[in-house]
């Protein structure tokens, strides 16, 4: 039995077969029950004993071969049909949908631009600090000299000094405060300004994160006083928070750098998570505020003799909060994207009083 053109013949017609359709019509010529190779196995048993041996194991031989080419054509066809199908099923997933989704506003970035048009509005400028602040602006020309007991309250970050630098450490501002001072040093008196930006203390909680946002006012004229304060006050809060009725409470309170000092808490009720302003029987603190203290007015190069006025620090987080019925202050600073897009503002729309500050 000469076994080499029927190897030839098989082989070569198993690397013809196209599909798996094909390659099983070889299988079953070959190797099925009436298969080629099948029915020579079949005359072995009646050789003679040695011929039966020599031919058997060539036969033996023959089909191990011809059954490993069938399986690794097999396994290549379906590997060739798995790829077909991932290239017609394949998806561009980098694909943006249209119109192209823009950017938003984060809501701190727009309350301050809120801010600034209302205080604008009120003949108020914008002025700005460093926030990593020297201790004397932070807290030594507000009236808080280096053993005041209102330096603990204020959870401070310190930068680091050189070696064998004695002088006090720089700090992250814990307070847009100092702005009052580098603002009046600077331009003197009169001035009306607002400072609006990040301050740090060291602090974590539902209400409170280590980086926040206030806004400085501060308001420096010959005969201002309290009342003044106060009407800037809820005259700022009518149009903030646009609505006709906002009820404020002053408490009195302490703080070194005002005299005399007063909180200002605003009405607002949580219904399921839902910030409302204007009604309820919650109070929130948003500012804190009072009369420059004469030292104060000292230490920027403004005579108390003949000037004098208000100053205000509010927490721009927390209004924010109220305004946009935002649960959790924490999330603000999250950067999650799906957030952003709920709570964002257009980037096209610049807020401004005559077109309304929200929109
Ligand atoms: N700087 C004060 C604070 O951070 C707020 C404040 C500002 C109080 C101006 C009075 C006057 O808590």
């Amino acid at each position: 039995m000469d076994l080499t053109e029927l190897r030839g013949k098989y082989i070569e017609a198993v690397a013809k077969a196209a599909d798996e359709s094909s390659l099983e019509e070889v299988r079953l010529a070959a190797l099925g029950k009436k298969g080629e190779i099948s029915l020579l196995m079949a005359t072995l048993g009646k050789m003679s004993p040695e011929e039966r041996k020599s031919q058997g194991a060539a036969l033996n031989v023959l089909k191990t071969e011809i059954d490993a080419a069938l399986r690794a054509k097999k396994q290549g066809l379906a590997d060739a049909a798995l790829n077909e199908r991932l290239k017609s099923e394949w998806l561009d997933v980098t694909l943006t949908s249209r119109p192209r989704p823009m950017g938003t506003i984060h809501p701190v970035s727009q309350v301050m631009d809120e801010l600034t048009a209302i205080f604008a509005d009120m003949g108020f400028s914008v002025a700005e600090g460093p926030q990593v602040e020297s201790d004397w602006y932070n807290f030594d020309a507000l009236n808080i000299p280096p053993e005041h007991p209102a330096r603990q309250e204020h959870d401070t970050f310190f930068m680091h000094r050189a070696e064998g630098d004695d002088r006090p450490p720089h700090v992250l501002r814990t307070h847009t405060s100092p702005v009052q001072i580098r603002a009046m040093t600077e331009k003197g008196a009169p001035i009306r300004v607002i400072a609006p930006g990040r301050v740090y203390r060291m602090d974590m909680d539902q209400t409170h994160t280590p980086m926040f946002h206030q806004v400085e006012g501060l308001c420096i004229d010959r005969d201002i006083s309290m009342a003044n304060l106060k009407w800037v006050l809820e005259e700022f809060c009518r149009a903030f928070f646009e609505v006709d009725k906002v009820e404020l409470r002053f408490r009195a309170s302490h703080f070194p750098f005002t005299e005399p000092s007063a909180e200002v808490d605003i009405r607002y009720s949580n219904v399921g998570g839902q910030l409302r302003i204007g009604e309820g029987d919650k109070w929130m603190e948003i500012l804190g505020s009072g009369m420059v203290h004469p030292k104060v007015l000292q230490a920027a190069g403004v005579d108390p003799n003949e000037w004098q006025g208000f100053a205000f620090g509010v927490g721009i987080d927390r209004i924010t909060m109220l305004k946009y019925g935002i649960p959790d202050l924490r999330s603000f600073f999250e950067g999650d994207l799906r957030w952003l897009r709920h709570y964002g503002f257009s980037a096209l729309n610049m807020p401004d009083l005559p077109g309304g500050l929200s929109r």
